[in-house]
């Protein structure tokens, strides 16, 4: 909640917080768009400088060096550190062995927790509250981690969730597990268009193709969700649809136009939020 104010107060200009002097490495292992460069923009529009690694491709892990020695090498030059990694954990290891702050941003099929707080930041921004609110997730809720995150965020809220997934993509047992320990309704679907007129809000994901370890697979699961203008006909005045982005087919474009898309706007509210998680981390004057 502290984020979500300062993410508020910071795009509303009512505190301008000043990271001049401070440094932080962003460092991909994974590609990326938005959280890549939202973080850097955020970085900038704080007046802050950044390190950027993307790939390990022109650095000494090419020789053979450790993730660990290279974590602690550019700790010594930077003030914290936004990491994406394959390996799930692998930013809570960065975490364990460095003194300064660690930012998950997104560690394998695990969780991206800075997406999740955007994610929040967007729901209360287009609803006006995060209580008592129906969520739709749709698409690859077992391998895409920005749902995981976003389930367990919004389980403080009495949310009643939808998850429609193909296949064997169901969103995993251990956030289905907490979810009943907190006495949160979900329900587990295969068709999402007769929930539609419920819904506040739809969270789309695309399937993971990078995370299938047989092409075939992906190609029998990659056109199981295709949301088009036709799916809106009877949502709710207030029905906002997000993404996480990227994505493939799984959103058609002709949805764009609609008053309903708001996954642009998701991704422009990741630089505010994470604004306010530099600032917190940091403990930045304003
Ligand atoms: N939403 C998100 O994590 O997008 P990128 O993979 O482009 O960073």
């Amino acid at each position: 909640m502290e984020l979500l104010d300062l993410a508020t107060r910071i795009e509303s200009r009512n505190i301008v917080p000043d990271m001049r002097g401070k440094l932080a490495a962003l460092l991909f292992f994974e590609p990326s768009t938005r959280t890549h460069f939202s973080f850097d923009t955020a970085v900038k529009r704080l007046g802050g400088n950044s390190l950027t690694m993307t790939g390990t491709g022109n650095t000494s892990a090419q020789k053979g060096e450790t993730l660990s020695d290279t974590l602690k090498t550019i700790s010594q030059y930077a003030d914290l550190i936004v990491m994406r990694h394959v390996v799930e954990g692998a930013a809570r290891f960065a975490s364990e062995i460095l003194d300064i702050p660690v930012v998950n941003a997104g560690d394998g099929t695990n969780q991206h927790p800075s997406q999740a707080m955007l994610d929040l930041y967007s729901i209360q921004k287009t609803q006006g509250k995060l209580e008592n609110l129906t969520v739709g997730m749709v698409g690859d809720l077992r391998l895409g981690r920005t749902v995981h995150s976003l389930a367990q965020a919004l389980s403080d809220f009495n949310p009643k969730f939808y998850f429609a997934s193909p296949g064997h993509l169901q969103m995993p047992r251990y956030i289905k597990d907490e979810l009943r320990q907190k006495g949160i309704i979900f329900e587990e679907i295969q068709d999402i268009k007769p929930v539609m007129p419920e819904l506040d809000i739809m969270y789309v994901t695309r399937i993971q193709k990078e995370r299938f370890a047989v092409l075939e697979d992906y190609l029998k699961l990659k056109d199981s969700y295709i949301i088009t203008k036709k799916f809106l006909k009877n949502v709710k005045s207030n029905f906002k649809m997000m993404h996480p982005l990227p994505r493939v087919n799984e959103i058609t474009k002709e949805v764009d136009d609609t008053p309903y898309a708001y996954y642009f706007q998701q991704a422009k509210n990741g630089v505010f939020m994470r604004q306010a998680i530099i600032t917190k981390l940091l403990k930045l004057n304003w």
